[in-house]
């Protein structure tokens, strides 16, 4: 019923963009003459006897058929629509309706804007109406703005704003949030079709309610490309959607109106296709890469063959039209064997003659080198291009070689989301400089599927890019009006300029600032967040910073050459968040000087207390100097998973099938760790010193932690293990029903009581959870699962209960705090990405922050990141800064979270605690610091000297 409603209301009378495209298409003349005559509607027929002569008797619906088909052929030879700039400041906005669209005048005042190309340097005012910017201008020289009944004005005090972020890869509406079982509709996999879906369409898996959408929208994501998923070495076609639920006319949940061709006459419409390479087709088909290869080849050979049909069918018909020849007319729509039946149309090869025509833009999942060289072979083969290659993390190894096509393929990558399968081990966080020095366009992007790609977060990849050395300009275009250029989308989104669509989002920082969030995002002119009115809460542009990649040269120097006896001056700290150190009273100058002698902090002073004129050692001087405690990282993967998907890297994920109740099936961490692999890089990068990693077993029991380092060198011999057993993990949820034993959540709970009953005094790993002697990590999520172990503890008083993971502990706080249950929470950027978590606290802009409901409640917990982030690692302290902007924490607090506060909950004294420190150059809670000195707290090593990327 909606359909067909959304069917009759799709064309507008006249769009402006149809004019636009319509001039700029060259119609072949010879088409012309006559041809005009036949298109028009409903001619008599005599007009056709008059006009064509042969003794063919044709009716009025086969003259009809006729002309419908030589108008395919003429839209075979148009070219693709591209734009001329700039774009018409007097072009409309197809998606705008007068009754639910932008009824006002919307003015901002003074803001800062990055316009999609450049930085204005000057305060502007923007003024859009009915979903279209009409104007940028300084506001120093503006007219005062009169806000009427017609007109709203927003003051915004040089508040940064850009464009509506795009983001050319999003699976949201397709895979909706919570995920299900049958709402699932990411992939066509089927015997029947196989790894060759082109024919199939996002569009039809689209749910228009999904509350991914808004959370995107709520990042500053107003366009996402939603694609097929990559199961398939083509995967269908793709639909570009503005994300704002119900922003139809009568406020309904239809799909049509997301998309953002909505109000353009379908067949005028872009249209774009996802094809994958590598490993995914592989596994699902389980075919090699050759294979992969030959039934692409196959494939596009049939739509070859189709497409010089069609040509030749078409040359025919325009003949015949010419030469007004209806006899030849009656063949070439005649059936059986005497005839051509017709144009030959498929429509399984619709968009696969589609891509041979250069009608359809080609997005293609792709990863590494040997991969885009044989889809560039394809592309060389039969005649197509290729918009954008997709994941691409290996790019950065071979820009000269995708540059050579010739065919100015965009690289849509991840900015540190990799390492997670052979095919993304090879990530760089360089990559994004790296291609855009070889002049390839880049382009970030979610892959929004679950918790771990919301692209909610889209920004922060722009701004890790930044941070590892893409500049300022290039990285907002990355995420605005490179993807919109990608997608030939560039005449209306990614830019804030008259007659672009009113896509506009107004930050609370410099959006490449950590923890930049929105505070108001527009769509087609309407705001889609509640502004709190809160101008008085400082507002920062302080510029992004980039990293330095290699060492200023005394550190290089003392990296090279040092020995833990060497005395070490240490000049230019500015701050340091060590709490118990001997430090004398922080500088009244800003420049502190420390004093390093066999590991040990002698001095941190002012310079003149620190060193005497005599004193000998090698000098490092700093700039913008920071100490930081170690961070401590809670993780599954470090240590015994390099690869997750290939088994042979992996530690293993034990056997679900042995006896819970038995202390002896539990799996040691300590036991399988190996300290290398690019993880670890990624830790040390980030000042991160320490691990709690538990075993990465499927089901209710996974087993025993170890604490690691994560110093080059590491080993089990040499302390690198530096506690044994930290505690015992269970699963208590979803995921504990993964094991025969635990076939439901209730047995998980009772199995958990049962473990803490009958162990109780025994001298086993059972036995010693129950009495408290090691701590119990819970894996848990759930409201009320966590009242579950609420009434555990209750009942078994004795067990050192600790929850980890939380997502929903902010709805339950007062409880937790009533039994003083501890928290490790790893669910500060959550999502309800699944139905057992689906009442998490988004966080802001849309709702207060998880950790601000735990602070407030005077919860006891420590930050974790979520499992399988070990390739966030870098990006830990930028995490800690987020988390404490938008909890209103303290910088020292947010940091303590990830380290002391770890300690204290999981029990650890003494030797145990982490004491390891680190100094950066520059504030590691801004983008843009590099550790200088990694410092074992234990035992006074210098563990780490400017630890390099992977
Ligand atoms: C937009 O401006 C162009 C050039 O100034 C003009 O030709 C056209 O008629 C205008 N269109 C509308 C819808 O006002
Ligand atoms: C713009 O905002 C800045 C920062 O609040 C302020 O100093 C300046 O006076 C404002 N300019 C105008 C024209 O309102
Ligand atoms: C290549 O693509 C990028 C991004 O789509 C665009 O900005 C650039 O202008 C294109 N270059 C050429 C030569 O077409
Ligand atoms: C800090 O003080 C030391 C010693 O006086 C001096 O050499 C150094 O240049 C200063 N550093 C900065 C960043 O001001
Ligand atoms: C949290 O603790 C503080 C200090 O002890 C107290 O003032 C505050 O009322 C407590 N908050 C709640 C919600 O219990």
């Amino acid at each position: 019923m909606g359909l067909s409603k959304v069917a009759g209301t799709v064309r507008p009378q006249a769009p402006s963009f149809r004019r636009v495209r319509l001039s700029r298409v060259v119609l072949p003349a010879l088409l012309v003459i006559g041809f005009l005559l036949l298109t028009s509607y409903n001619p008599p027929q005599s007009k056709y006897v008059l006009e064509f002569h042969g003794d063919a008797q044709l009716t009025q619906s086969q003259w009809d058929r006729f002309d419908a088909q030589l108008q395919k052929c003429e839209q075979y030879s148009a070219p693709w629509v591209s734009y001329s700039f700039p774009v018409p400041a007097n072009r409309s906005n197809p998606r705008w309706n007068p009754v639910s669209g932008q009824s006002q005048t919307t003015i901002l005042r003074n803001v800062t804007l990055f316009d999609g190309e450049i930085l204005y340097t000057e305060p502007v005012d923007v003024v859009f109406r009915e979903g279209v910017v009409q104007s940028v201008s300084s506001s120093s020289n503006a007219a005062e703005f009169k806000a009427d009944s017609n007109t709203i004005v927003r003051h915004y005090n040089g508040d940064f704003v850009t464009p509506g972020l795009v983001d050319m890869h999003s699976h949201h509406l397709a895979l909706s949030w919570p995920e299900l079982a049958n709402t699932a509709d990411g992939n066509e996999i089927n015997d029947e079709t196989g790894p060759l879906t082109p024919m199939v369409r996002s569009l039809d898996s689209m749910k228009p309610y999904d509350i991914a959408a808004s959370i995107i929208a709520s990042g500053g994501v107003t366009t996402s490309l939603i694609l097929p998923g990559s199961a398939n070495i083509m995967g269908g076609e793709a639909f570009p959607v503005k994300n704002f639920l119900k922003g139809g006319e009568h406020g309904e949940e239809v799909v049509e109106e997301l998309l953002l061709e909505h109000g353009i006459p379908k067949e005028d419409r872009r249209r774009y296709l996802k094809m994958a390479c590598g490993e995914n087709p592989r596994r699902v088909y389980h075919h090699t890469r050759m294979g992969n290869a030959w039934k692409l080849r196959h494939h596009m050979a049939r739509a070859q063959d189709l497409r010089e049909n069609q040509d030749a069918w078409c040359a025919a018909a325009s003949t015949a039209k010419q030469n007004r020849d209806a006899t030849a007319v009656a063949s070439l729509l005649a059936e059986g064997p005497n005839g051509k039946g017709g144009l030959p149309e498929e429509l399984e090869l619709d968009s696969s003659v589609a891509m041979l025509r250069g009608k359809i833009g080609i997005n293609v999942h792709c990863y590494e080198p040997e991969d885009f060289e044989d889809m560039l072979l394809h592309s060389e083969e039969f005649g197509f291009r290729i918009q954008a290659f997709h994941h691409a993390l290996s790019a950065w190894k071979v820009p000269e070689m995708i540059k050579s096509s010739g065919q100015n393929i965009t690289i849509a990558t991840f900015a540190d989301f990799s390492l997670y399968k052979k095919e993304g081990y090879d990530g760089n966080l360089y990559a994004g400089k790296i291609l855009a020095e070889h002049g390839v366009p880049v382009a970030y992007k979610s892959d929004h599927s679950d918790e771990l790609t919301n692209a909610k977060y889209l920004v922060s990849q722009a701004a890790t890019a930044h941070s590892f050395g893409l500049s300022e300009i290039l990285a907002l275009q990355s995420v605005t009006s490179v993807p919109a250029r990608s997608l030939e989308l560039h005449h209306r989104i990614g830019y804030v300029k008259p007659g672009f669509d009113a896509d506009i989002v107004v930050w609370d920082a410099h959006p490449l600032i950590a923890g930049a969030t929105p505070k108001q995002v527009f769509i087609d002119g309407k705001s889609t967040l509640d502004e709190r009115v809160d101008h008085s809460r400082t507002n920062t542009l302080d510029k992004p910073k980039m990293r330095a990649e290699t060492a200023p040269e005394d550190v290089g120097a003392f990296c090279s050459s040092t020995s833990k006896d060497d005395t070490v001056i240490i000049t230019g700290i500015t701050t340091s968040y060590l709490k118990n150190l001997h430090t004398k009273q922080l500088s009244s100058t800003g420049n502190l000087t420390m004093v390093l002698t066999n590991g040990q902090i002698e001095c941190l002073g002012e310079h003149t207390e620190c060193v005497s004129t005599n004193s000998v050692g090698k000098v490092i001087s700093l700039h913008n100097g920071h100490v930081l405690p170690g961070l401590t990282t809670v993780s599954s993967g470090l240590g015994l998973i390099e690869i997750p998907s290939e088994a042979s890297t992996v530690d293993g994920a034990g056997d679900s099938n042995a006896n819970i109740f038995d202390p002896e099936s539990a799996l040691y961490a300590k036991y399988g760790i190996h300290s290398e692999g690019k993880a670890f890089d990624r830790a040390r990068l980030g000042g991160v010193t320490r691990s709690i990693t538990y075993p990465n077993t499927n089901g209710f029991l996974k087993g025993v932690s170890a604490g690691i380092k994560t110093a080059e060198g590491s080993n089990p011999l040499n302390g690198g293990i530096y506690k044994d057993d930290v505690a015992l993990h269970f699963v208590v949820g979803q995921d504990a029903k993964d094991s025969s034993q635990t076939p439901t959540v209730s047995k998980s709970v009772a199995s958990l009581r049962k473990i803490l009953s009958e162990n109780k005094g025994k001298d086993t790993l059972y036995g010693k959870a129950a009495d408290g002697k090691i701590p119990v990590v819970v894996h848990t999520e759930n409201k009320y699962d966590i009242l579950q172990l609420i009434k555990i503890k209750k009942d078994y008083p004795k067990a050192r209960l600790v929850v980890y993971g939380a997502a929903e502990a902010p709805s339950v706080a007062d409880e937790i705090v009533a039994a003083d249950l501890p928290l490790i929470f790893a669910a500060a950027h959550s999502a309800p990405s699944t139905w057992e978590k689906k009442d998490v606290l988004v966080g802001p802009p849309l709702t207060i922050s998880s950790v601000q409901v735990l602070v407030e409640s005077n919860v006891t917990f420590a930050l974790a990141l979520p499992p399988d982030y070990d390739w966030h690692l870098a990006n830990l302290p930028i995490e800690a800064a987020a988390i404490a902007k938008q909890a209103g924490l303290g910088a020292q607090e947010a940091v303590n979270l990830f380290s002391g506060k770890l300690d204290d909950i999981l029990g650890f004294e003494g030797v145990e605690r982490n004491s390891d420190w680190v100094i950066w150059e520059g504030n590691p809670l801004e983008y843009g610091a590099n550790v200088v000195l990694t410092v074992d707290g234990n035992d006074g090593a210098i563990v780490g000297c400017w630890p390099e990327s992977d």
